[in-house]
């Protein structure tokens, strides 16, 4: 008998699998039940190294079937839900935003839907259980870069903030990609759960995030492979935008924490601290990469190549993570410079996961992405 029974949605995902991974290994006496519907994001070869752990169980489901997770719900006795599943990449919900409305926000809609149906109808109701969304800081729009050449940051000594203005709780929403207008509308789905039917719900916005596992759409895994094959980095628009950047694992354990004690009804804020320019961000990596391949220093700088930019492309995210450091105690542990030469290292060192998601189809994607740009 399990203390306590916890579906992790996404959780083959790059977030959700260091999340699954971390709750698998730390909690024994926890079932975990991964619920995810493979997308071409989701991949169950992020989890070996956990698959054959007693507590652990995948179930492969679409979020959307609110009938099916509730049957999940009611075989497990689940009291406790941590909803990662998403699309997640910015520039696949510029070409198709109907998928993003259907996962991020029936999606999410349809698991809240799940856990009041299940728990409303327990004799004790929602006492200890816990339903936490994993949100994003795009939500909150977009910072001006107000200190281009970057000014002590106020968090974190020897980082650079490139602005004096923060995202807290209580920023409005202002979503400009239909990705995070997606995400917003789940966030007030969330809300409207718990302010409606008393739902234990918490909510984290989080920025960047950065570590193995990561689908190599996204800017740092997709530099790194092409610096290794030899292919051009495609740096959008002037490659001044600014992003705040968190190792995962951090992410994971503020995840941990806030669905163990984070207030019920809250909304907290995780952010690095780790504000980077892209263009400073992608000549870091040239310069780790080359240098853990034993390139001769430079050999790959002609390889970063300006394209067209994004379009609707935010300035700068950067997070003010005190309300979450205040009342639970985290900060983040990882250092910008350290995670990333962990992370180079990470991807250089598997290259057969990163050739068992870089097949036929990612390149079909990647130059109906790229070309013309
Ligand atoms: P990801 O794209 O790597 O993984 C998403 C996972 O969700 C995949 O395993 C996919 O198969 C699964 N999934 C997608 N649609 C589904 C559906 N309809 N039903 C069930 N499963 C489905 O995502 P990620 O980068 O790990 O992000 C995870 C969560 O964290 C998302 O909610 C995202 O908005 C949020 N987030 C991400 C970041 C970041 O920097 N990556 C930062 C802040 C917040
Ligand atoms: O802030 C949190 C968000 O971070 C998450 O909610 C999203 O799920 C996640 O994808 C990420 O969004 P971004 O759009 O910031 O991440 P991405 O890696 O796509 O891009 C990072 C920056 O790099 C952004 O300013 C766009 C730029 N970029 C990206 C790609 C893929 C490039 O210059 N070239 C590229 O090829």
């Amino acid at each position: 008998m399990y203390r306590r029974s916890i579906i992790i949605t996404g959780g083959a995902g790059f977030i959700g699998s260091h999340v699954v991974r971390l709750f698998v290994n730390k909690y024994p006496d926890y079932r975990i039940i991964n619920l995810d519907k493979l997308t071409y994001a989701g991949n169950l070869a992020n989890l070996k190294d956990i698959e054959d752990k007693p507590n652990y169980k995948f179930v492969r489901m679409d979020v959307c079937d609110c009938e099916g997770v509730l049957d999940i719900m009611k075989e497990e006795r689940v009291d406790g839900i941590i909803h990662l599943a998403a699309e997640t990449h910015v520039d696949r919900s510029i070409k198709n935003p109907s998928a993003f409305a259907e996962t991020n926000v029936i999606g999410t809609l349809s698991m809240l839907q799940a856990a009041k149906a299940c728990w409303e109808s327990l004799p004790d109701k929602w006492e200890g259980k816990r339903f936490h969304h994993v949100s994003t800081d795009e939500v909150y729009g977009a910072l001006k870069s107000d200190c281009p050449e970057g000014s002590p940051h106020p968090d974190n000594p020897g980082a650079v903030a490139y602005g004096t203005e923060f995202f807290t709780e209580d920023t409005p929403y202002r979503p400009h990609s239909p990705y995070s207008a997606a995400k917003a509308a789940s966030d007030h789905f969330v809300r409207a759960f718990h302010d409606t039917y008393g739902l234990p719900t918490t909510i984290s916005n989080c920025s960047n995030n950065y570590g193995p596992y990561q689908f190599p759409e996204k800017l740092i895994p997709l530099c790194i492979n092409n610096i290794y094959e030899r292919r051009p980095i495609p740096v959008y628009g002037r490659g001044l935008n600014v992003r705040d950047w968190l190792y995962v694992g951090d992410h994971a354990d503020a995840i941990d924490l806030i669905f163990h004690k984070g207030r019920v009804g809250q909304t907290y804020n995780v952010g690095g601290a780790g504000e980077r320019r892209n263009i400073d961000l992608v000549r870091m990596l040239v310069e780790i990469t080359d240098r853990i391949l034993g390139r001769p220093e430079g050999a790959d700088d002609d390889l970063i190549t300006f394209v067209t930019d994004r379009a609707g492309h935010d300035d700068r995210y950067a997070i003010d993570s005190g309300k979450l450091s205040r009342e639970l105690g985290w900060k983040p542990s990882v250092a910008f410079g350290v995670g990333l030469e962990k992370t180079v290292a990470w991807y250089l060192g598997n290259r057969d996961w990163l050739d068992g998601v870089t097949g036929g189809e990612y390149m079909n994607y990647y130059a109906e992405t790229y070309t013309n740009k």
